[in-house]
């Protein structure tokens, strides 16, 4: 049997196969963070295509780390029956759910949190929308600690399987983490433990609320492809800071925290192109014992998933825009087609994370 559909496991959740859907905005909430049938049908079409594991776009866990329009919301208990719905429908279909939650701190801009002004570790302006975020204070913190705790609690309450913290492409804890973009003189910054503070904070909130045999998973940036932002060595002691406190698997990302560094690459045309974040797996590998590793990025073809796996650099591969254009790819390399994905890697579907639903230009272009 090929390694791809081989049964694997993250914590104490056994998933059939080694494919995840990476977090992927969907633009297909309210405008006020509700769920939708139009979320819960792309959703269970993702299940029924055979992906293993389904990580949702990311959920705010308070109204001001609310980063896109249509973006989900999970920081009231209200939000809960529409997560209920959603587990519901992806377990109908033989998938397994796990909720990303996030808080977009300077990413965001005071046109979609209400007119407030974006906050982030340090006053240091985020160029790419010309938006200067206030300092966060001690409380601020510890707000968004235990918001974390609580959209996590609700999560589980869903009946979801799993829940990731987004702490990779320049979001809140991503940005704590960064010396790019934290450079605070208290005790969340300055050094590595100092910046990773607050994700331990969350972390144990998490804990607390899920309890120790919820699988909690991370996203992290191996590095954030900045002069002056993370590096792999920081990364992975940041990582080690999760490891010995018993997270449950790693997702490997890198760049999207400022400028044109996309975690999303275009230009994936050869199988050597493919897996471009594999040398971060290999380093991470070195350092973070039996915890599994989730490898996001260019995965296109089955043969050069199967060497990821084979090869024993990641335990799980995930993807983002190939299964916006073939939900069912999984199924479709189950059942014997193993042509790669036709995603042509574009970032077309990207252009929509600020503005609206997410879909594939290109099919949409050959439909008409
Ligand atoms: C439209 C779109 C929305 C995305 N939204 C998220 C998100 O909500 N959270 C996240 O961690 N990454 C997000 N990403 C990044 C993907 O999860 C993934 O890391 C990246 O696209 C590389 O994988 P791929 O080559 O399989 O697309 C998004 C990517 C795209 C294209």
């Amino acid at each position: 049997m090929s390694a791809i559909f081989q049964p694997g496991k993250i914590g104490t959740l056994e998933i059939k196969n080694r494919i995840v859907r990476s977090a992927t905005y969907e633009g297909m909430a309210t405008a006020r963070g509700e769920m939708t049938q139009e979320l819960l049908s792309m959703s269970e079409e993702l299940a029924r295509g055979e992906v293993g594991l389904i990580i949702t776009g990311f959920s705010y866990v308070l109204a001001s780390g609310r980063g896109a329009p249509y973006m989900t919301a999970i920081y009231n208990n209200e939000h809960v029956t529409g997560f209920q719905e959603l587990a519901h429908r992806v377990h109908q279909a033989g998938g397994k759910i796990c909720a990303q939650l996030a808080h977009s701190g300077r990413k965001t801009t005071p046109e979609i949190i209400g007119g407030e002004t974006p906050m982030g570790p340090s006053p240091i302006p985020y160029t790419n929308s010309h938006t200067t975020p206030r300092e966060m204070t001690k409380d601020d913190i510890r707000e968004v600690v235990e918001a974390f705790g609580h959209a996590a609690r609700r999560v589980r309450e869903a009946g979801f399987d799993a829940v990731q913290l987004h702490c990779a492409h320049g979001y809140l804890l991503s940005a704590f983490i960064s010396p790019h973009s934290n450079n605070r003189t208290d005790e969340y910054g300055g050094t590595v433990e100092n910046r990773g503070r607050i994700v331990l904070e969350v972390y144990r909130a998490v804990r607390k609320m899920v309890g120790s045999k919820y699988p909690v998973l991370v996203k992290m940036n191996a590095e954030d492809l900045l002069e002056d932002g993370l590096t792999l060595e920081q990364s992975v002691r940041t990582a080690r800071m999760l490891t010995v406190r018993g997270i449950d698997a790693i997702e490997i990302s890198a760049g999207g925290a400022e400028g044109n560094t996309r975690s999303a690459r275009t230009d994936i045309n050869t199988p050597e192109n493919e897996a471009y974040l594999l040398p971060y797996a290999r380093e991470f590998k070195k350092h973070v014992g039996s915890v599994p590793l989730i490898l996001v990025g260019g995965m296109r073809s089955p043969e050069v998933i199967e060497k990821v796996l084979e090869e024993g650099d990641a335990e799980f591969v995930s993807m983002s825009r190939p299964l916006i254009w073939e939900p069912h790819l999984i199924k479709r390399w189950k059942e014997g087609d193993r042509e790669r994905a036709k995603c042509i890697s574009c970032n077309q579907c990207y252009s929509e994370v600020s503005t609206g639903t997410t879909y594939c230009h290109v099919l949409n272009k050959e439909q008409e």
